[in-house]
């Protein structure tokens, strides 16, 4: 089954503690949590406060994607915060090996994202040091986007150099995930589905989860 992590940046603001304990309660896996600085991308989320409010009621692992310029700078504090995993961008690492390693000695899963236009082939020499890519499949920056169709073919390329390299990294899709999108994305090697507006946009957010985490047998 995919490993389910509801984005956080759809959830209701003004009833954060109530959205935690649905994602608590639902079969999800993970909280992803979105934080943008107004540089990298052209949108401000939130932060550490955020961050550590959520980690003190949530019974899940925190998986915080930073779209964030520089972000070597926040490790400890996110660390400090909460985040059992932390993705940072491709784009804003010229370091990206020693961001890595920066990230695991802080006893965090270390994670890379990508932006729609860098080929998955950049991470050949590193593939095997990440524990998730997540692989975008809208530009960052805002939720409730349209899913950019060349993203599967994206996965379907990671995943065979995964399998290749007989390493154990996971692959996350991020942006645009729906119930209808979710039982291709995982065929075509994904592991894990963000889901912003698809579960907090839907009647019954708990039930949806459900649905996406049964994708594979649609
Ligand atoms: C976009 C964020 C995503 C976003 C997903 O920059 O990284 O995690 O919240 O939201 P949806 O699922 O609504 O596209
Ligand atoms: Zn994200």
């Amino acid at each position: 089954m995919p490993i389910i992590a509801p984005s956080m940046l759809a959830a209701d603001f003004l009833n954060m503690g109530r959205d935690c304990e649905m994602v608590n309660n639902s079969s999800a896996d993970w909280f992803h949590l979105d934080v943008m600085d107004g540089r990298f991308v052209p949108n401000i989320s939130y932060g550490f406060p955020v961050i550590s409010a959520i980690r003190s009621v949530a019974k899940k692992p925190l998986d915080v994607h930073l779209m964030i310029v520089e972000p070597e700078k926040y490790f400890e504090a996110f660390a400090k915060a909460g985040a059992n995993m932390l993705s940072v961008h491709y784009e804003v690492s010229p370091h990206l090996h020693r961001n890595l390693q920066a990230i695991k000695a802080l006893g965090m899963k270390a994670g890379v994202a990508i932006n729609p236009h860098t080929p998955v082939n950049l991470l050949a020499d590193v593939l095997c040091d990440i524990d998730h890519v997540c692989v975008m499949s809208v530009n960052p920056g805002f939720g409730g986007q349209k899913f950019i169709d060349h993203t599967i073919q994206k996965v379907r390329m990671l995943r065979q150099m995964i399998h290749e390299r007989g390493c154990h990294t996971l692959i996350e899709v991020d942006g645009g995930v729906t119930v209808e999108n979710a039982p291709t994305l995982i065929k075509a090697g994904a592991d894990a589905l963000v889901a912003g507006n698809t579960v907090f946009a839907s009647a019954d957010p708990a039930g949806t989860i459900e649905l996406l985490k049964n994708a594979e047998n649609k």
